[in-house]
């Protein structure tokens, strides 16, 4: 493990028309290291994760990356190819909805070795055994293998996306809201699931929620956001129990009293 970050933004900011989507956001991030991005609806959130995948282009600041080969480059003077590479190889993107992070015309299994045909596998009979053994971690029923997923329930569109991303061993996965719409005991084992994998597989994770519960079970570090602003960040034990901001003190005691 490196000391250097995996990632770091810089005063990072985009304006939609007249509009704040976010604006100075800065922090870094660094391996095996969960963050949370907290905040109301319309904070920025998703605005913030779409710079950062370099979905979205930003209105100012940038965003450096510590590639495989050790060296730092500034993401968006990247190549086309160069950013579709990361993509595939490099990060992870669990989607709020499985049906923008699921291919729903194609199968289970599919779904799982699609990933891995993008990073260079051929072999079927391995993409197969590797496919049916994500499967089982995210502890869906083997033999649901040749199934599409739009005959899936909720929670299991989630953990088969889940397998989608993971299984190429990405080095950072963006997760927005992956367990909103659930019921709440599935999103327990969903949440469950997730605290493993990515303590077992030593990933970092930017891992958007409103539910400060999800932050609190999965991340090292939250990040308080407010109309396109970080309004608070520091380690999630310290912020959620001690918060230092009066917006962060209302979040937590509306928690507590719900
Ligand atoms: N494509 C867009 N065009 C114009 N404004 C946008 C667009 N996307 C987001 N915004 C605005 O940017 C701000 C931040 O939106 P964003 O979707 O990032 O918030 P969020 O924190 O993810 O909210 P939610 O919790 O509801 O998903 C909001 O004011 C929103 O209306
Ligand atoms: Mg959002």
């Amino acid at each position: 493990m490196s000391e250097l970050p995996l990632l770091s933004a810089r005063d990072l900011g985009k304006l939609y028309g007249p509009r704040i989507g976010c604006e100075a956001v800065s922090f870094d991030i660094h391996e095996g290291e969960v963050l949370a991005v907290v905040g109301e609806s319309g904070s920025g959130k998703s605005t913030l994760l779409k710079l950062l995948s370099t979905e979205l282009a930003p209105t100012s600041g940038n965003i450096r990356y510590r590639m495989r080969d050790g060296v730092t480059r500034d993401l968006f003077a990247l190549t086309e190819a160069e950013r579709r590479f990361l993509l595939r190889t490099d990060w992870g993107f669990v989607r709020q909805d499985a049906r923008e992070g699921l291919r729903m015309s194609v199968s289970a299994g599919g779904n799982v070795g699609e990933r891995l045909m993008a990073v260079g596998e051929r072999h079927y009979g391995r993409i197969r055994g590797t496919a049916l053994d994500w499967l089982g971690r995210v502890e869906i029923d083997t033999d649901r293998i040749d199934d599409l997923p739009r005959d899936f329930s909720g929670g299991m569109r989630q953990r088969l996306q889940i397998a989608r991303n993971l299984v190429t061993h990405p080095r950072l996965v963006f997760m927005d809201e992956p367990t909103s719409g659930l019921d709440v005991s599935v999103q327990a084992r969903l949440l469950d699931l997730v605290r493993g994998l990515v303590a077992e597989m030593g990933l970092a994770v930017i891992i958007v929620t409103h539910d400060l519960a999800v932050a609190r079970l999965l991340s090292h570090r939250i990040m308080v956001m407010r109309h396109g602003h970080v309004i608070e960040q520091g380690l999630t034990d310290q912020v959620l129990d001690d918060p230092r901001e009066a917006y962060t003190q209302l979040l937590v005691s509306s928690v507590l009293a719900a």
